[in-house]
């Protein structure tokens, strides 16, 4: 496999509460690899926007990174506050789920979009225009050159979205980082946005890290799939080897808990209980007060242990394989 562009190593970010400290993420480790598409899967508040917010610097004040290290290529995004603002915007971008976060409501899209190509690419002018044409004709926005300068509220939320990923690509990234691209907008727009992910990923070879709720969406998108909860990775694995045979118990209810085509949604299983209290986490494996699996062993903190299956998964019980073949060719 090729080195990896980004290596996220035993990272804990923390915040300074009115009831004391807390960590929102404990040692999250995670390589994303060139072309790859990573989902980070988990309930809310199980730390996956502070670590995406980590990567790209901003996280929200009182929180800090605490310990451990963000490279990208091999270097410390931590060490050189300089060079790490160099890269964040260029080769490591970020979409949200709102684009109005992202865009600013007073300033015409092509202004917006030039800003980011003069600060990162030194494009300006007529090359800049026609790099603005290109990159809205890319995520699909008709009648481009008629519309550089509308406000953003004068589009859609879907078109805002594609206006949002083609300001993220305009200095031709290499990392993609989407949370929650599609949560605001509705089914069909959703589906789009989609359907435009997967085709930029496709034509540029992004490598994409997709954080969000939706297990269809990571099962259609992604290759890996890192499902965190109360602010560690429990498991990571090929997206076929989590919905065949998830190993954490945890994975395995929040797969239980997903419709399949046809259900009905009363059929389905809920996870009992709720995410424990940063403040006040259990000692050990933070799922085992709600873990069918869990025992006395479990108050010891288990190790991110790598089975004879090659899984990653951070419990002293997984889940036994089902007994089956792979098929030749995976659908999920
Ligand atoms: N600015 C902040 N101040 C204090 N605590 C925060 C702040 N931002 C996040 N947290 C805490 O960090 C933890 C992780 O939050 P995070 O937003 O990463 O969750 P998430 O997995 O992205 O959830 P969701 O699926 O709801 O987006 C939560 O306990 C949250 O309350
Ligand atoms: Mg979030």
């Amino acid at each position: 496999m090729s080195a990896p562009l980004l290596e996220i190593d035993d990272l804990v970010v923390s915040f300074t509460t009115r009831r004391g400290r807390i960590q929102a993420v404990r040692g999250v480790t995670l390589q994303v690899h060139p072309g790859e598409t990573l989902g980070v899967v988990g309930e809310s508040g199980s730390g996956k926007s502070v670590t995406m917010q980590a990567v790209m610097g901003v996280v929200d004040s009182p929180g800090a990174v605490e310990s451990g290290d963000i490279r990208w290529r091999g270097k410390s995004l931590l060490a050189s506050a300089v060079e790490a603002e160099d890269l964040r915007g260029r080769d490591i971008v970020m979409v949200f789920q709102d684009a109005m976060t992202s865009l600013d409501p007073l300033f015409p899209i092509g202004t917006q979009i030039g800003e980011v190509l003069a600060r990162h690419r030194g494009l300006k002018g007529p090359a800049a225009r026609a790099r603005i044409l290109e990159l809205l004709e890319l995520v699909g926005i008709p009648n481009a050159a008629a519309r550089l300068n509308y406000l953003p509220h004068q589009f859609s939320g879907g078109m805002r979205q594609r206006i949002m990923i083609a300001m993220a690509l305009a200095a031709d990234p290499s990392l993609l980082v989407a949370d929650e691209p599609t949560t605001a907008l509705d089914v069909t727009i959703q589906a789009q946005i989609v359907d435009l992910l997967i085709e930029l990923r496709d034509r540029l070879g992004l490598a994409i890290v997709l954080v969000t709720h939706d297990l269809g969406l990571v099962a259609e998108l992604c290759d890996r799939v890192a499902v965190m909860y109360a602010g560690r990775i429990v498991e990571v694995a090929d997206v076929w080897s989590l919905f065949a045979a998830p190993a954490h118990p945890y994975t395995a209810g929040l797969l239980r808990a997903t419709p399949a085509i046809g259900d009905l949604p009363e059929r389905l299983d809920t996870i009992e209980g709720s995410p424990p209290d940063p403040s006040d986490l259990p000692a050990g494996c933070a799922f085992r007060l709600r873990c069918p699996r869990a025992d006395a062993t479990c108050v010891v903190e288990p190790p991110m242990s790598h089975p004879d299956t090659g899984r990653s998964v951070l419990c002293w019980h997984p889940e036994p394989p089902p007994v089956t073949t792979r098929p030749e060719t995976a659908h999920v």
